[in-house]
């Protein structure tokens, strides 16, 4: 790469108070020892993107910024000794995208640490179908695999079953056996719950209980939660015994206000999730999951592929919370 060459990315400044985005020509910068250049075929828009794009310092600290907190590419160049020009890689997590310039980029510069061998039989369009959303839906469910959640126990619960989260939550979890419940805030089309892998759907009048009770008539074996407060306090409420429950998310609230009783009088377990700092192994061994015994294919309808130059319009529809299923950016 000589030095006069520049690469394409979303970047969004602050000017006057205001966040405004638009695609520039980066230049290159080099690389330090331990890092590598990947070339970027493919990112993945999140909820955080979005946020980023918007000027949330909860998420971004510093303006200009390139967000995309998921890439998939082929490394150009590698100060690293443990990935090298042409390996086929994938990086999500850490502050890539939040306070590291991201993949919507066609380059990006990473430390070692933060990249995945991508997996044989995986391309980089279907690890960005996955995602961080993907990637955080599979960790839920490994969770609760290791906890003991067998599909003989009964139906599992996914909250925002239509998101990017839930969704491949419940396509997993269907693949794997289990009978799955999808939790709405509304009822959804049955044509849309069939493509989730869903096999019966409740809405918040089920899974936002709110007649104050410390305690449900148990209704389901196991749960994946991304909306946090009170639905998540109803999935815990209204669990088997011995039944688990795993929470990512904070799309309703980040309040826990319940007593202890589901998990001393029914053992009921409470896993949490963090993709962001999720340790190496287990991220390598979950992508490799999903590239094998748990590989999906996803419903057309559920993955729509867009550019840097288009990237906007999603990102506002994300932001109106009108997005359905996933987004990919091809660079
Ligand atoms: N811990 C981690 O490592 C990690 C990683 C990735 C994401 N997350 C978090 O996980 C959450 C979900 O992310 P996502 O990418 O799946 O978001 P998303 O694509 O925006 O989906 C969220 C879904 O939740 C639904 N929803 C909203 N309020 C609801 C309610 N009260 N009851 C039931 N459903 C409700 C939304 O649908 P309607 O509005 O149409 O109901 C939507 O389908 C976010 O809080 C995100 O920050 C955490």
């Amino acid at each position: 790469m000589d030095n006069s060459s520049t690469f394409k990315a979303l970047r969004v400044e602050e000017v006057n108070g205001k966040y405004i985005s638009g695609v520039k020509d980066m230049p290159f910068e080099p690389l330090n020892k331990g890092e590598v250049l990947i070339k970027v075929a493919y990112s993945s828009l999140n909820y955080k993107d979005a946020l980023s794009t918007i000027g949330n310092k909860g998420v971004t600290r510093k303006y200009p910024h390139t967000p995309g907190i998921d890439a998939a590419g082929i490394v150009e160049s590698s100060e690293s000794e443990l990935f090298k020009a042409g390996d086929s890689v994938i990086v999500t997590s850490y502050e890539l995208g939040m306070n590291h310039p991201g993949g919507f980029a066609e380059y990006i510069k990473v430390p070692e640490s933060w990249v995945v061998s991508m997996p044989k039989r995986m391309t980089a369009a279907q690890a960005m179908k996955f995602g961080t959303a993907g990637f955080t839906a599979a960790l839920s469910v490994y969770r609760l695999l290791n906890n003991g959640q067998k599909p003989e126990m009964g139906p599992v619960v996914v909250s925002g079953a239509l998101g990017g989260v839930g969704s491949v939550a419940c396509q997993l979890l269907n693949k794997l056996g289990f009978e799955v419940i999808a939790a709405n805030y509304e009822l959804a089309d049955e044509s849309e719950i069939k493509k989730i892998g869903a096999h019966s759907q409740i809405d918040r009048h089920v899974s936002d209980d709110t007649s104050g009770r410390p305690m449900l008539k148990t209704q389901w074996a196991g749960a994946i939660d991304v909306v946090g407060g009170n639905t998540l306090t109803t999935l815990l409420k209204g669990c088997n015994a011995l039944g688990n429950v795993t929470t990512c998310g904070n799309i309703g609230s980040g309040d826990l206000n319940m007593t202890v009783y589901p998990f001393i009088l029914r053992g009921v377990s409470l896993l949490g999730i963090d993709s962001q700092n999720c340790p190496m192994e287990i991220r390598q061994h979950v992508w490799d999951l999903l590239a094998n015994d748990w590989s999906i294919e996803f419903d057309s309808d559920l993955i729509k592929e867009t550019t840097l130059e288009t990237l906007k319009a999603h990102i506002n529809l994300m932001l109106d919370k009108k997005s359905k299923g996933r987004v990919i950016v091809k660079l």
